[in-house]
């Protein structure tokens, strides 16, 4: 209700072995890290705002289309695809959601670092989907996001908030960390699917293609046109389950969660000055990684 929502405030960020958290994700710690996986979980892993509504729709359609269309019509996305590590007072929390979904295969968010992962998910030998995306649109989306998302830190103002994100302090940590962590593991696993939002937007239908085959799914190519279609940004703006809008954290009047949807917006942020520091401790950071990003298509 809303009386039970004016009790939440925004979160201070702290360090939780070794990574910058709020409480809304450490709460239910213990009882995240004993989740029990099945072998046909798929888990949605990703740094904040790399796509990951995205990529939660597209396997859902992927996977439900055919069953019923009112799971689509009727359960937001964050019901169908539960967040595995919330833990927002008066809410149910991720962790008995996922327990208590009633599909198969059950869809599961996390926006963990590689090492925060329960180790079920491995024991169980679960597929995993990360979704990563270039660092200069992700703190821009990151930025708005704390704006409107009255759970999350008091993003301070542009400038400050980017100072933060180059220093890792961030909800989730570091994002160098979070891609570069992720990446190191895929390259021992080969139940992780590692892809970019800069793909999604330039080639939607070839990155479902290339999921339908980690998946072992086969759907026909007019379902996988539809589910193209139907992912699209404007589509999905619009679809009330999709877009947040019944999310009662997010404050529409300051950003809709759907904001751009774009490869290249971090142009309308940055400052020349900022742009270049901004790369010259990329490089830095990112001297060791095989990692390449886009920032623009
Ligand atoms: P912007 O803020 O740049 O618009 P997440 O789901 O991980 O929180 O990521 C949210 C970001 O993904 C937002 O980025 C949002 O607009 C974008 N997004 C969501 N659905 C999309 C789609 N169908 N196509 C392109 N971008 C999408």
């Amino acid at each position: 209700s809303d009386h039970q929502m004016d009790s939440l405030s925004r979160a201070l960020l702290f360090d939780f072995h070794g990574v910058s958290m709020t409480h809304y994700f450490t709460n239910n710690w213990e009882n995240v890290q004993n989740f029990q996986a099945r072998p046909d979980d798929i888990l949605i892993a990703t740094y904040p705002k790399a796509g990951t509504t995205w990529v939660s729709y597209i396997l859902d359609l992927l996977y439900f289309s055919k069953m019923s269309c009112q799971r689509q019509t009727t359960v937001p996305i964050y019901d169908r695809v539960p967040f595995l590590e919330i833990a927002v007072p008066a809410l149910v929390s991720g962790k008995d959601m996922a327990d208590h979904l009633p599909t198969s295969p059950r869809l599961i968010k996390t926006h963990f670092p590689v090492q925060f992962v329960p180790k079920s998910f491995w024991e169980q030998n679960c597929r995993i989907v990360y979704v990563a995306r270039n660092a200069k649109d992700s703190v821009v989306s990151y930025y708005h996001f704390d704006c409107m998302n009255k759970v999350q830190p008091d993003p301070g103002d542009w400038s400050s908030f980017l100072q933060r994100f180059i220093q890792g302090k961030m909800v989730f940590g570091s994002w160098y960390d979070h891609v570069n962590g992720w990446w190191k593991k895929k390259q021992t696993s080969s139940r992780i699917h590692y892809m970019f939002y800069e793909d999604m937007v330039e080639n939607t239908g070839q990155e479902i293609d290339k999921l339908c085959s980690f998946l072992g799914v086969s759907p026909t190519p007019e379902e996988k046109n539809s589910i193209s279609v139907r992912s699209q940004f404007d589509s999905m703006k619009k679809d009330q389950m999709a877009n947040n809008s019944t999310n009662a954290v997010m404050d529409f009047n300051v950003s809709p969660f759907m904001r751009k949807g774009k490869v290249g917006d971090w142009k309308n942020h940055f400052t020349v000055a900022q742009n270049q520091d901004f790369d010259e401790d990329y490089k830095k950071k990112m001297k060791d990684s095989q990692l390449q990003f886009r920032t623009e298509i």
